[in-house]
């Protein structure tokens, strides 16, 4: 067995494990939920109007208890498959490009999910209390979730805390997450066809699904409250990246000097957080994420529209319908 085989047998079974972890109270709590298998093979359970992988069932219960945000806080607050890596890259990089030097960047030594932390997947997995105040690497602290806008803490929608979400065509998404699972997958022998997943994929039933909620959630929030929450597409940082990067210094509140921009600060950055960059890079093509993803998974093509090489025409026609179907009357478009 590989180093990655080793850490992806090792998710598999922190899975399970966390299962039989749970407590007489926890487990009766979880009885209450709809359970259904994820086409990984996973325990999903429905909570909150969101299908919540078994494995961090009980960190995101602890996350909404515990967590008492800061206003400084920054939240990195994505759906999975969507560009949380590259958002978390761009956002450290941007947050604190006054703590280095440009050839000192912390992501040439660090995966991004090592930089940026998840409250469910790292800080609040086995342990109700974890240690924040070091939990990042500078100040403000700089952390991320996958829960939907409506399950956040309290205390992140009542600070001034401030939140950074992405959204991505669904159908990209999908395809996106049909290789991350492919090659997560517990029982190699018995791989799940394409069909099956779209299926699963289209009632919503994966982790965090359904994808359109998630989406609408934070969307409507930055609407309105904008200063809050900055909502981004990951098609429109592929198209024009510079302008986002101001865009989203100027909301952090450490907006690009005019001498940095002579300097070509944010072409760096860019240069710095782009796929190619990130992909090859010897840390983020070995060793793996606390939760046991190898860091290599979290960068395939890194390419918009890729669904085309994959979905049948019946396919696209099923998800366009459902697409219009979840955006009717929202006024969001993907
Ligand atoms: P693909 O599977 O389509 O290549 P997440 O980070 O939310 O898990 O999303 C993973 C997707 O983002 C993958 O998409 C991955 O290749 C892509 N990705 C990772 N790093 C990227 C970067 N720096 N720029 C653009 N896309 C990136």
């Amino acid at each position: 067995m590989d180093a990655a085989e080793m850490c992806k047998a090792n998710l598999v079974s922190k899975s399970h494990d966390a299962e039989v972890s749970w407590d007489d109270e926890f487990q009766q709590l979880v009885k209450t939920f709809p359970k259904e298998k994820s086409w990984a093979g996973n325990n999903l359970y429905f909570y909150q109007g969101f299908w919540c992988p078994a494995l961090v069932l009980k960190s995101v219960i602890s996350f909404q208890k515990h967590f008492q945000a800061l206003d400084s806080d920054v939240i990195v607050a994505t759906f999975p498959k969507c560009g949380t890596t590259w958002l978390k890259a761009l956002t450290f990089s941007t947050l604190y490009r006054n703590n280095f030097t440009k050839d000192e960047n912390p992501l040439f030594s660090f995966g991004p999910h090592e930089l940026v932390r998840a409250f469910e997947y790292d800080l609040y997995l086995n342990n109700s209390f974890p240690d924040l105040e070091n939990a990042s690497l500078y100040q403000p602290r700089l952390l991320s979730t996958h829960l939907p806008y409506a399950s956040l803490p309290t205390s992140i929608k009542d600070s001034d805390c401030k939140i950074i979400s992405i959204c991505r065509n669904p159908m990209d998404m999908f395809i996106s997450l049909w290789h991350f699972t492919e090659k997560l997958r517990e029982d190699k022998l018995e791989s799940v066809s394409l069909d099956e997943a779209f299926d699963k994929f289209c009632n919503g039933i994966y982790g965090f699904g359904p994808c359109f909620d998630h989406v609408l959630g934070y969307w409507k929030a930055s609407q309105e409250n904008p200063n809050k929450i900055l909502f981004l597409k990951y098609e429109a940082l592929k198209a024009d990246i510079n302008s986002h990067l101001k865009k989203l210094a100027m909301f952090l509140g450490v907006p690009f000097t005019e001498d940095e921009e002579k300097q070509g600060a944010v072409e760096e950055i860019a240069r710095i957080c782009s796929f190619d960059n990130l992909k090859e890079l010897e840390v983020n093509k070995k060793g793996s994420h606390s939760s046991g993803i190898p860091h290599t998974d979290f960068f395939r093509k890194g390419k918009v529209g890729d669904w085309s090489n994959y979905l049948t025409p019946s396919m696209v026609e099923r998800m366009e319908k459902l697409i219009q179907e979840k955006l009717d009357n929202s006024g969001f478009t993907f």
